[in-house]
């Protein structure tokens, strides 16, 4: 009788005693560690190495001899002659265990692998993808036992791959039969596995070993641009990332405008649907490209969007998302294939998941940051709002989840801002007042020199200084409150008041002078009353929206502020309180996650158990809805102030004191108008 010998995996740390003779790989899959193969243990993929270790290992009570494992076979000698394994590297399949022996499974080739983010906040994302690649050896067809081609590669599946009851679209079925002759009865298949009781399906067909990848999109479909980040389905990396504008642009800046073109032109949603799936697929033909990838090895796409972008992207005309109750066609996740919505350009049988939708104003992009930044797991209560044209705010914690959308309309992204542009080189994004001198310093994108650092001119000499962009207009109305040169109405003093020329008279109100480029044929960069009336009007709306969720659930105070969208990612924490845009919190508990929404969206593609998990979630979070609810305009009155009327900011006082100044008199009313836009 053959003496069994100890075998232990690291990193895990399974261990079991197995016969000896037994491949490394079948040790591996009857202790449940995590190690890949995608050709069954042929010895063609090379997915299986692992690293053997040897010598004395006390932490483990085992001696590992030289040949614990069988001698280098022919067929590694093979791989190891045309591909190269590195040094010291098995393939599990083919090594046999001998004796005691401690085995280490590379990260490479582990199919659950740890991916992990570079941002401050990071959460690893597992890979668990839905669709996976499976080398198969098929039986002949044979006469005189008549069967289809796909029935017996499907036999096949279910004994090699216990993957049972596969479906194939038209497309693949159609490309069966000469992959699987050319192929000699051995193909690689793709095949999709969804996380309700689906039926797996075929997605792709390749003759013999497929040395390809398989890759995923991770789309975040906004009202004004389309992101998407090209993800490979094994190794969870990020290939290539791109952004386009969306192209409905042309039909309504904003959501509201859009809903209301389509009320307006009959056929206007067609046209919308059509434009942005048109740009969708230039999208993916523009990544792919990038990559360096065949388009149709893409096989999957996650998108998250908000409600109207979700119904023109579904071919769903969005008229009641504009009108109360706003009610959503579906408020599901869906899964597509990619032929439904005429994505094109990516593999013909690829397969689409829409993230769920919270309700008639938040999206599956406030989804997709719920499970992202996962305020349902949070041990305390987590203020997180997703600034955008409509922010996305949700507050909440392991008890309960609150969510609502709150129309902050262009201003924090630059627009309706007298000298706003979109964040781009030469745009101020970073701005500081003296507080006694009254003047500016600045940095523009693209540069790190600040504008009084020598070199500052020659740095910016190609960009020139061009504008303002979201984060620099809130940095600049802040400062200017802290220096104040703004009082807490939000009225900026006269030359006068304030004892600086840069505070120049424009009509009945004032502007102050950030830069004068006049000279050089540049523009003058002012921030107007109008500005200040614009920024109000956002922060007004972002504050309002957060405070109807902290009255739902009971508190004047939030735990931590998470500030994301590509947006939040830039905005200055101190800056966003002076203004008031946030409640007060501690500022080492005002932090940013980025773009969290194509995060989830990202997390979504590769993990398929988040999909599962995201949908449980959004059924439990309680959606309050800003439009309906009458305390929303006192709040957003209140929060017109800089930064309140009425609610204390006792964090936001321990450092900094604002100045209290009052330019009423200075013959301007402070009885602005306090108008807002309602858009969906
Ligand atoms: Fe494919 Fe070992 S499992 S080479």
């Amino acid at each position: 009788m053959t003496q069994d010998a100890l075998v232990i995996f690291t990193p895990s740390g399974k261990r079991g005693r197995f016969a000896v003779g037994t491949p490394v790989l079948t040790a591996a899959r009857q202790l449940g560690v995590d190690l890949d193969s995608v050709c069954g243990g042929r010895g063609i993929c090379s997915k299986c190495q692992v690293q053997p270790a040897y010598g004395e290992f006390s932490k483990h009570g085992v001696t590992v001899a030289e040949d614990a494992l069988s001698p280098f076979n022919a067929v590694e000698q093979r791989y190891d002659e045309k591909r190269g394994l590195k040094p010291g590297r098995r393939l599990g399949c083919q090594a046999t265990v001998q004796g005691d022996v401690v085995i280490d499974v590379p990260a490479e080739s582990q199919v659950h692998k740890q991916v992990v983010r570079k941002a401050a906040t990071a959460r690893t994302i597992t890979m668990d993808p839905a669709t996976r690649l499976y080398f198969v050896e098929v039986q002949e067809p044979d006469m005189h036992e008549p069967s289809g081609d796909f029935e017996r590669l499907s036999a096949a599946l279910s004994e090699q791959w216990q993957i049972d009851g596969l479906t194939a679209p038209l497309p693949v079925l159609q490309r069966l039969q000469p992959a699987l002759r050319k192929g000699g009865w051995r193909v690689t298949v793709a095949v999709h596995k969804g996380h309700h009781d689906s039926a797996p399906r075929l997605l792709d067909i390749w003759p013999g070993y497929y040395e390809g990848g398989l890759y995923g999109l991770a789309i975040d479909l906004g009202s004004t641009t389309i992101a998407a980040h090209l993800c490979d389905l094994v190794t969870g990396a990020v290939l290539a990332s791109s952004g386009i504008m969306n192209p409905q642009i042309r039909f309504g800046e904003d959501l509201m405008s859009r809903v209301s073109y389509v009320m307006m032109n009959p056929g206007g949603d067609r046209e919308m649907t059509d434009a942005v799936r048109a740009a969708l697929n230039d999208l993916t033909d523009a990544i792919a490209q990038d990559a360096g990838i065949e388009r149709h090895a893409i096989v999957e796409a996650v998108f998250v969007c908000n409600p109207v972008m979700h119904h023109l992207l579904l071919g769903i005309d969005p008229v009641e998302l504009g009108q109360a109750p706003f009610a959503l066609a579906t408020s599901g996740a869906l899964s597509l294939d990619a032929g439904d919505l005429d994505l094109s350009r990516m593999n013909p049988a690829a397969r689409i998941y829409i993230l769920p939708c919270i309700a008639g104003h938040v999206g599956a992009d406030a989804a997709a940051v719920a499970l992202s930044e996962e305020p349902n797991k949070s041990d305390d209560l987590a203020l997180i709002v997703d600034v955008g044209t409509n922010a996305e705010i949700l507050l909440g914690d392991k008890t309960r989840v609150l969510a609502c959308s709150s129309p902050t309309g262009p201003a924090f992204e630059g627009a309706q801002i007298s000298s706003g542009q979109r964040a781009a080189p030469g745009a101020i994004e970073r701005l500081e007042i003296d507080p006694t001198t009254k003047d500016p310093r600045f940095r523009v994108i693209g540069s790190d020199l600040w504008s009084d650092d020598p070199g500052f001119a020659e740095a910016v000499a190609q960009t020139g200084v061009t504008g303002i962009c979201g984060s620099g207009i809130i940095e600049a109305v802040a400062e200017m409150r802290m220096a104040g040169l703004v009082d807490a109405s939000g009225l900026i003093g006269s030359a006068e008041q304030t004892g600086t020329p840069r505070c120049e008279a424009q009509g009945r109100t004032h502007a102050y002078l950030i830069h004068d480029g006049s000279a050089e044929g540049g523009p003058r960069i002012t921030v107007t009353q109008g500005d200040i009336r614009a920024i109000q009007l956002a922060k007004s709306a972002l504050y309002a929206g957060a405070r109807l969720l902290m009255d739902a659930r009971g508190v004047d105070t939030v735990d931590r502020v998470v500030l994301a969208g590509a947006f939040g990612a830039h905005i200055s924490p101190k800056h966003a309180m002076v203004l008031g845009m946030i409640p007060d919190a501690p500022l080492d508990k005002v932090t940013s996650a980025g773009n969290a929404a194509g995060t989830g969206a990202r997390i979504a593609l590769c993990n398929l158990a988040a999909r599962a998990e995201i949908e449980q979630t959004v059924r439990a979070i309680h959606k309050i809805e800003t439009a309906v609810e009458p305390k929303f305009q006192d709040h957003f009155v209140s929060a017109n102030a800089l930064p309140h009327a009425s609610d204390p900011f006792p964090e936001l006082a321990k450092i900094v004191t604002l100045p209290d100044v009052s330019f009423n008199a200075a013959g301007t009313s402070d009885r602005a108008r306090r108008k807002r836009r309602r858009s969906p």
